[in-house]
C-alpha cells in the first residue's frame, strides 16, 4: 500500500451503525424524548454522558450505561476504558489565535477536546480573540485553522460582525463566506445561557461547529448571584455549565473557549492582588488558563499561561490591532524599549 493510501484509509470516517439517537438499541421515542429533554440531541453528545447523568430518564443505571456504550459505538469509540483517553488525545488538533508568540506559549495553538478561559481586565482583549477565533477556526489546518465553525455565546452584547469581516479580509477570506459560519446566540440571563448550550448539540453538529465561545462565561452570574448565601449554588450551576460544554468539546472534538472578568482582592497586600471570577470550580474544569493584561497604552498585550495540564507557566506579547490579533514586530519591541 502506498503511503497516500494509507493516509487515506486511516482518515476514513467511522461508519456510523446509528445516525439518530432513536436508532440506538433499547432507545424507543418516549425515552429518545427524555433524553432530548435532558439536552441529548445526537449520537454524540450522547456519547460523553455518564450513566449518573441519564438517572433522571428513570430507566435504571444498567440500561443508561447500555445506550452510552451503544451510543459511542456509533461514533467509533467502543475502545476499553484504559486506552479511551490516550485514543482521544491523539485526535486533538490545534487552533491558532493568529500570533505565533500567543501560540507559542500554547505549544502550537488551543486544544481542541479541553477548555481554554481567557480571563483579564476590560479592554485586555478576550473578546477581540474570540472574534479572531471565530474567523480562524474557518481556516484550512495548514494555515492553523479547523476548517469548521464557530458557535459564539454572547452574553453582554459585544459581537460585532463588522470586526469579523475586517479579520476576514486581512486574512484572504470571503468575507461573506465566514460570516456565514458563524451561529451567534445571545444569552439574556445565566439559565438562559445554559439552555442555549443544553440544546446546542444538534446546531453544532449540522453546522460542523470547531470552535464553541462563551463570551462572558461568569457577567450574568455573577450579577443574579449576589451575596454569600448565593454563593455555592452560583458555584453549583457554573460548575455543571462547565462540564457540558467540556462533554460538547470532547464530543465534536471542538475548541471551547470561555472568558471571564477579573476582581480585585482587597485583602491581598503582596502578590497577585487579581483573581478570575467564579474561582476554583471554574479553574478546575478549565484545564488552560491565560491572564491578558495590557502592557501600557496602546496595542500591546501580554499574556500569561497561568495553567495548563501539562505546560509550563510562559509569557508573551502580542498586539490588538484594526487587522486583529498581530505579533510585536521585532522592531516594534526594540523601539518600544528605547521609549524607556
Ligand atoms: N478595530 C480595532 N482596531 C484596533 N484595536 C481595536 C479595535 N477594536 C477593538 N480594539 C482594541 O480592543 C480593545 C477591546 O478589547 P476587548 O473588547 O477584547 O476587551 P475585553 O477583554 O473583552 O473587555 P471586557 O471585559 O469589557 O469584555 C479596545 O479597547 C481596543 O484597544
Ligand atoms: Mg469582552
Amino acid at each position: 500500500m502506498s503511503e497516500e493510501e494509507n493516509i487515506e484509509s486511516r482518515e476514513a470516517p467511522p461508519k456510523k451503525k446509528y445516525e439518530f439517537i432513536e436508532d440506538l438499541p433499547g432507545v424507543g421515542p418516549a425515552t429518545a424524548q427524555k433524553l432530548r429533554d435532558l439536552g441529548y440531541h445526537t449520537v454524540e453528545s450522547l456519547a460523553m454522558a455518564t450513566a449518573r447523568e441519564l438517572e433522571p430518564i428513570g430507566v435504571g443505571e444498567k440500561k443508561a450505561f447500555a445506550m452510552i456504550e451503544a451510543a459511542r459505538s456509533a461514533i467509533g469509540f467502543s475502545f476499553v476504558r484504559a486506552d479511551e483517553l490516550l485514543k482521544m488525545r491523539q485526535n486533538v488538533l490545534r487552533l491558532t489565535t493568529g500570533s505565533k508568540a500567543l501560540d507559542r506559549i500554547l505549544d502550537g495553538g488551543l486544544e481542541t477536546q479541553t477548555i481554554t478561559e481567557f480571563y483579564g481586565e476590560y479592554g485586555s482583549g478576550k473578546s477581540q480573540i474570540c472574534h479572531q477565533l471565530c474567523v480562524n477556526v474557518q481556516l484550512p489546518p495548514e494555515r492553523g485553522g479547523l476548517n469548521g465553525g464557530a458557535l459564539y455565546v454572547d452574553t453582554e452584547n459585544t459581537f460585532r460582525l463588522e470586526r469579523i469581516v475586517q479579520m476576514a479580509k486581512h486574512l484572504g477570506l470571503d468575507p461573506e463566506q465566514v460570516v456565514k459560519n458563524i451561529i451567534y446566540a445571545e444569552a439574556y440571563t445565566s439559565d438562559h445561557q445554559m439552555f442555549l448550550l443544553e440544546n446546542a448539540d444538534e446546531v453544532i453538529k449540522a453546522n460542523n461547529i470547531k470552535l464553541i465561545i462563551i463570551d462572558s462565561l461568569t457577567a450574568h452570574f455573577r450579577s443574579e448571584y449576589i451575596g454569600r448565601e448565593m454563593l455555592a449554588s452560583r458555584q453549583q450551576k457554573l460548575n455543571k455549565h462547565m462540564h457540558k460544554l467540556l462533554g460538547l468539546a470532547r464530543a465534536f472534538n471542538a475548541v471551547a473557549v470561555v472568558t471571564n472578568q477579573v476582581m480585585a482582592k482587597p485583602d491581598v497586600f503582596f502578590g497577585d492582588a487579581i483573581s478570575p471570577i467564579g474561582g476554583h470550580i471554574v479553574g478546575h474544569t478549565s484545564h488552560t488558563r491565560l491572564y491578558l493584561r495590557r502592557a501600557s497604552r496602546g496595542p500591546v498585550r501580554i499574556a500569561r499561561l497561568v495553567s495548563s495540564p501539562y505546560l509550563p507557566e510562559g509569557e508573551e506579547i502580542f498586539k490588538v490591532t484594526e487587522n486583529g490579533i498581530e505579533d510585536v514586530s521585532e522592531e516594534e519591541k526594540t523601539n518600544k524599549h528605547r521609549d524607556h
